[in-house]
């Protein structure tokens, strides 16, 4: 049995030029596993800590020198010598060792590089894919991939108010056909925007950065997008959105501010407006549509539209069991977004996923704004048959880099490969 032996914690850049964390883990058998901590821009309240120095003269505040001092002073000498087979003893010992109740003590930023690396380091020593490592049966499906070709919102300065307009290439055999679709729908939307002497250059999760008159003229640019790559829009490609409500909520006066419409709007408006779009578009997706402490309101909007559209929760749940469990108390959503470091551990994250999925839920594996070259989620997401990954736009390294793992699990799997499809979406596809 291979036994923890080293751990050589780093600083890295992540794809904004911001410090992270990355930790090598070394086992005795002398295998080893590398894993990094991406970063959020638009986080929810209810996250696991990142802990950065806050260090002005020192990457502006961002080092993580406080972490990596955590992993070599507290954590590598409480892990040195246990089994990198027990993943769930090993992350137990990270959650207690920390104490607190959001990781805020040792940062879950070198909490989960740990967990991760740890995880790699395994299946390296096992000889089996990561994929096939997390998982604890033989049924992997490759997921449908969300890809965020127009970017807005704290991701993309004067663009649009809504963070992600994301096309869902659900209707298609295989992974591959799929990505390809969103390669392809990628760049004819490249040549709309040139054509309308509109703005090519990218937002951090790689999709366009236009300055646009509303949200609706990204909506239909997408539609032309996809027509003009020769895929039918409703039947092959659907549309999806986050609208990262949180980050345009007001909580003086309640409303949501749509500056860039000179619009604001209250939940009720928000949530009309939202129908509207479902009805009019191949609209099948809408994430935190509601800011993350309106419980009522997100309520609201699963019992007005929950039964013709995803609803997903990701400011709201945080990846967070208890929050999921509320939600599925209260009826606030039928879908979970997935980041792991929103929650700290690769045990924590599939008991996330376990509970959303007990109660039928859609489980979407996420990257966040800040990434790495990890494709870490891209296994994680055929490990427990999540159905859905959104890992950006089909550009820059750091998204293509996900899309690429499930290029290589798909054909690693051959036969076997079962892309999930519009079967997840079918109750929402009219
Ligand atoms: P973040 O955004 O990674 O910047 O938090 C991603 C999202 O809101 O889904
Ligand atoms: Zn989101």
């Amino acid at each position: 049995m291979a036994k923890i032996q080293q751990i050589n914690p780093r600083t890295i850049l992540d794809s904004r030029g911001n410090p992270t964390i990355e930790v090598d883990i070394f086992l005795t058998d002398g295998e080893s596993g590398t894993a990094s901590a991406p970063s959020g821009a638009s986080t929810g309240k209810s996250e696991a800590h990142e802990l950065r120095d806050l260090d002005k003269n020192h990457f502006h505040g961002k080092g993580v020198n406080k972490a990596i001092a955590n992993i070599q002073n507290e954590i590598a000498p409480s892990l040195i010598g246990m089994n990198a087979d027990d993943q769930q003893a090993i992350d137990e010992c990270l959650i207690s060792l920390d104490g607190t109740q959001n990781k805020s003590r040792l940062g879950a930023n070198s909490i989960l590089a740990i967990s991760l690396a740890n995880a790699i380091a395994n299946a390296k020593s096992k000889k089996t894919s990561l994929f096939k490592l997390i998982s604890h049966n033989e049924n992997y499906s490759l997921p449908v991939p969300m890809l965020n070709i127009i970017n807005g919102g704290k991701h993309a300065k004067n663009s649009t108010d809504i963070q992600e307009f994301m096309i869902i290439p659900a209707g298609f055999d295989t992974f591959f056909d799929a990505l390809k679709s969103g390669s392809e729908i990628f760049h004819h939307l490249s040549k709309l925007l040139s054509e309308q002497k509109l703005n090519t250059s990218v937002g951090d999760e790689g999709g366009f950065a236009p300055s646009l008159s509303s949200n609706e003229q990204a909506l239909e640019l997408i539609l032309q997008a996809i027509e003009l790559a020769s895929y039918q829009p409703g039947q092959q490609v659907f549309i999806g959105i986050d609208s990262a409500a949180s980050e345009i909520y007001d909580n003086q006066s309640f409303k949501y501010n749509f500056d860039n419409e000179n619009k604001i709007l209250s939940s009720e408006n928000l949530i009309q407006l939202y129908k509207k779009w479902v009805q009019n578009y191949p609209l099948i997706s809408i994430e935190d549509g509601i800011e993350e402490d309106s419980w009522d309101d997100w309520n609201k909007l699963n019992s007005q539209i929950g039964e013709n559209c995803q609803l997903v929760g990701d400011d709201l749940f945080t990846t967070n069991p208890n929050r999921i469990e509320r939600g599925i108390r209260e009826k606030s959503a039928n879908s979970v977004l997935i980041k792991p470091n929103q929650i700290g551990t690769l045990t924590e994250t599939l008991n996330a996923i376990k509970i959303a999925k007990s109660v039928n839920w859609g489980t979407v594996i996420s990257h966040r704004s800040g990434e790495t070259e990890s494709s870490f989620i891209a296994d994680l997401a055929v490990a427990t048959n999540a159905g859905q990954i959104k890992s950006g736009a089909p550009s820059r390294g750091e998204r293509t880099a996900k899309y690429n793992q499930l290029i290589r699990i798909e054909q690693q799997l051959g036969q076997k490969a079962i892309f999930s499809g519009t079967t997840i979406f079918e109750k929402f596809i009219k």
